[in-house]
């Protein structure tokens, strides 16, 4: 049965909000909403960086779950806000969750091996999704901020995977979020590809590129429920730039400054994609203070420092799958939505990390690494090679095919009782060969061009803290007398790891990095 209305929405905020009338019967409560959740259920949330998810259902199906067993596999564009994971993990709800996330109670979870953790490439769940290698979408739960005339979903802050979602699904359920602007609508660009084998290509040559529809074209009958919400995204958690990410930042403009000069680039750089979190931030809060501009932005989450260099004059165009602001900025880029409208569009991930236009637009690619190895491999979720941390996210989709594939770290960790460079890294995400620049606080090696050796002496003298550095070139040299083109000492390239989980630090004597 259709509930009432919640008292405070206004019939014309209703109207304005869902435009196809007969949709408004289909409003209920999170909880009339959650139950259609069943037990063993694939179900496709929105939600990117912690914007844009659907935020009061999630919360009725854990309570569901408290009261009698209830597992689902969860499946969304990124990691959720609003606690979500935490609440759904609390609560036992989930079975598998793909393909990333960032909550401590979640990974905490994950490490136990309680919820079996899918970490995946951000551009191809979606499409493991349409070729039925990963089973059906049961449910899609997506946040909107209206619904068309024709029944199509209006996202919001983020597109993620909602618009596959939808159109995969059985049946949908839409909370309709009256706290995120209607002014969102117009600034998303929905491109579905073809089905295999006469797909074409994807027809976007230029960072704002429009090529797709303003909301999600789904049969309206599949709307099952609609749930009024008013609960507004969790604001970034990035913190503000240190010494260390500064100057981080700074060798970073200084080499953009010196590809300019040689000619490779121009004061415009190619476009940017830059990954969420303090260094990131950072760089581009750089870009304001530098004598780049026209820049250009095709990333996947766009940061405060986004708005930042748009207020600056220095960036002319960002395209995202999200935004993801601080609580300060978040308040004043919606009340002002108008002022960036025509410089920013929200795609679907699978679009915006899309390895055939990555390497299209020739991208700089800048994404943070756990740690890195003496030859540029890069592990950017396991610590200690096996407790994941969050998930490879879209770092691969961009570093394997950018036109300069950056990785960011700081040199140590824990208080400077772990090295960031260590000889051989403890898990994988990015190989030797889809790395061309590592930089730290102390410098920036320039890998393109290299050969392994050539790499690790780079590494050593540019990027590793000085209370490392010895041990590190003294493990080189002596992996360099057995021969190889990669040389190791294998039976103490992971040794720094082991002793680091025996001990809590890398710091060893002498004595004990000379047993080999
Ligand atoms: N060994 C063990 N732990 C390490 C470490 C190392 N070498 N380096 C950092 N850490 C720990 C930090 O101490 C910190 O721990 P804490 O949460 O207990 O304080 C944690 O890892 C995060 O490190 P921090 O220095 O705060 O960096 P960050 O917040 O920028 O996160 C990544 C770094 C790699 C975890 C993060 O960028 C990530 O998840 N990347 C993969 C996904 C991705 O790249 N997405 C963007 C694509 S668009």
């Amino acid at each position: 049965m259709p509930q009432a209305l919640p008292p405070t929405l206004a019939e014309d905020v209703l109207n304005a909000r869902i435009r196809l009338p007969r949709l408004r019967e289909r409003i209920t409560t999170p909880e009339a909403a959650a139950a259609w959740v069943k037990d063993g259920m694939t179900v496709g949330m929105s939600g990117f960086t912690r914007s844009g998810d659907a935020k009061v259902v999630p919360v009725a199906i854990a309570e569901r779950a408290r009261q009698s067993p209830l597992k689902i596999d969860l499946i969304t564009g990124a990691s959720l806000g609003n606690d979500l994971d935490k609440i759904l993990t609390e609560a036992g709800a989930l079975a598998r969750r793909i393909p990333f996330q960032s909550d401590a109670t979640l990974r905490g979870a994950i490490n136990r091996g309680e919820v079996m953790f899918v970490d995946q490439h951000l551009s191809e769940t979606v499409e493991l999704l349409r070729t039925g290698q990963m089973g059906p979408i049961d449910l899609a739960i997506v946040e909107a901020a209206a619904i068309t005339e024709d029944g199509a979903i209006v996202p919001t802050t983020s597109v993620g995977n909602s618009a596959s979602f939808a159109i995969l699904a059985e049946k949908v359920i839409v909370e309709i979020n009256v706290s995120q602007p209607l002014a969102l609508e117009g600034l998303h660009d929905i491109w579905i590809p073809g089905r295999r084998p006469h797909r074409d290509p994807l027809p976007l040559t230029s960072v704002s590129d429009r090529i797709g529809s303003t909301a999600i074209a789904i049969p309206p009958e599949k709307i099952v429920a609609i749930v009024i919400s008013d609960k507004g995204d969790s604001p970034a958690n990035i913190l503000p730039p240190d010494e260390e990410t500064a100057a981080i930042a700074g060798h970073l403009i200084d080499f953009f400054a010196n590809e300019v000069r040689h000619g490779r680039l121009t004061p415009s750089l190619q476009p940017l994609q830059a990954g969420i979190g303090t260094i990131a931030n950072a760089v581009l809060a750089g870009f304001a203070d530098s004598p780049f501009h026209g820049l250009t932005m095709y990333s996947e989450v766009l940061q405060d420092s986004t708005f930042d260099l748009f207020d600056a004059g220095k960036l002319d165009f960002a395209s995202g799958s999200s935004i993801t602001l601080s609580a300060a900025r978040g308040k004043e880029v919606f009340a002002n939505l108008e002022r960036y409208r025509d410089k920013l569009v929200l795609r679907p991930q699978e679009v915006s990390n899309h390895p055939e236009v990555v390497r299209r637009l020739g991208l700089i690619c800048l994404n943070t690494a756990l740690e890195a190895d003496i030859y540029g491999n890069v592990n950017s979720t396991h610590v200690y090679g096996t407790h994941m941390m969050n998930g490879i996210g879209g770092s691969g989709d961009f570093a394997r095919n950018g036109y300069l594939s950056i990785f960011a770290t700081k040199s140590v960790a824990k208080n400077g009782e772990l090295s960031s460079l260590v000889p051989m890294v403890s898990h994988v995400d990015h190989t030797e060969h889809d790395v061309d620049i590592l930089v730290t606080e102390q410098g920036l090696a320039d890998l393109r061009g290299l050969a392994p050796r050539e790499r690790a002496r780079t590494i050593i003298a540019n990027c590793v803290h000085p209370d490392f550095r010895d041990a590190l070139s003294d493990y080189f040299e002596r992996a360099c007398l057995r021969g190889g083109h990669t040389p190791h000492i294998l039976e103490e390239a992971l040794s720094w790891h082991t002793r680091a989980r025996d001990t809590g630090t890398m710091h060893a004597t002498k004595r004990t990095l000379k047993v080999a």
